[in-house]
């Protein structure tokens, strides 16, 4: 059975002693919440791939308390330099060279050359992380190719009876998960996320490459369809067929709207938990309206493309 633990003094004892054993710990992020694993034992990340459901070939993200811990793992660079000290903590992946010798499980990075790391901000993870005192393997806590959870109860809802126990933490701030960047060759969005692309950019000083799905498969997660809810979705709409039911953003009569006010950051903040409710709601077709594809927008219509994909 799956104990919902609270984030006090006991909980965190509870849930590192969880993590310490090699069984698996739900806690929220900033971005969504994470399944954690003890990242150097092998039993506890096999477990997460089993718990999720999700194909042994495509690797986990590592989040770690301090920018020091990081390079321990992964080989540094001065533009890993440059993003981490804009961006950490926050919804930013940075993905490095491992470095050999690291300890960490070989099935974290699925045999990879290189490591997805992050440092979240959410002072719940950065408690677990600090009482755990290691390395957390975390994706996102649902079944794989489900919509990721941004409050306790959506993990209850996807993975209850299949892990330990749920660090509950309230709703996540950021509602998406975080932006992938791969720094082994030239810096390339992996992963459109949490934090937009424009900010990137500007840290950087210039442009970086945009992963295409057409490009070889550099990130193994970017299948397709992803983020499914339960009914088909039909991607910008502006107006409403039979049988369907609205999603809107801006000023449009919904049956529930991201952002009346046409604010991305709300939107991006509500969309998964929309997406799940209109589940609950058993809609014909989830109809949506169209997003503008700039900042956090970008990100939204990523995942709003992969809920509307062809399933397999
Ligand atoms: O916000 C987030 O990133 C959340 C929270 C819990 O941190 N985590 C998350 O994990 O979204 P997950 O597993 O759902 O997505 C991780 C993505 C996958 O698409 C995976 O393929 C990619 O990161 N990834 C992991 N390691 C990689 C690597 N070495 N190279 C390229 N992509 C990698
Ligand atoms: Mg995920």
């Amino acid at each position: 059975e799956t104990q919902i633990l609270k984030p006090d003094m006991d909980g965190y004892a509870r849930a590192a002693a969880t993590l310490a054993k090699g069984q698996l710990v739900a806690f929220p992020t900033e971005t969504v919440y994470g399944l954690g694993a003890d990242a150097r034992n092998d039993m506890a990340v096999a477990r997460v791939f089993e718990a999720k459901g999700r194909p042994r070939f495509n690797p986990l993200i590592v989040h770690v308390p301090s920018v020091a811990v990081a390079k321990t793992y992964a080989v540094w660079t001065d533009e890993a330099d440059r993003l981490a000290s804009a961006f950490w903590p926050g919804p930013l992946t940075l993905v490095l060279p491992i470095r050999p010798g690291s300890g960490l499980s070989p099935l974290v990075t699925a045999d990879l050359p290189t490591l997805a790391i992050r440092i979240p901000e959410h002072a719940v993870a950065r408690h677990l992380l600090d009482t755990f005192g290691s390395p957390v393997a975390a994706p996102s806590a649902n079944p794989s190719g489900k919509i990721s959870p941004t409050c306790a109860t959506h993990v209850e809802a996807g993975l209850s009876g299949r892990i330990a126990a749920i660090l509950d933490g309230g709703d996540c701030d950021v509602g998406l998960e975080s932006t992938i960047v791969g720094l082994s060759e030239g810096p390339t969005l992996l992963r459109p996320g949490g934090l937009p692309l424009e900010a990137i950019e500007a840290a950087l000083g210039g442009p970086i490459d945009v992963y295409q799905s057409s490009d070889p498969l550099t990130a193994p997660g970017q299948m397709t369809s992803h983020y499914a809810p339960g009914a088909p979705v039909r991607l910008n709409a502006t107006d409403l067929r039979e049988g369907e039911m609205l999603l809107g953003f801006g000023p449009v009569e919904a049956t529930v709207n991201l952002s009346p006010a046409g604010d991305l950051t709300e939107a991006a903040a509500n969309l998964f938990g929309h997406l799940h409710a209109m589940d609950a709601l058993a809609a014909q077709t989830i109809a949506v309206s169209p997003i503008p594809n700039h900042g956090l927008g970008r990100a939204i219509n990523d995942r709003l493309r992969r809920a509307a994909a062809p399933r397999p």
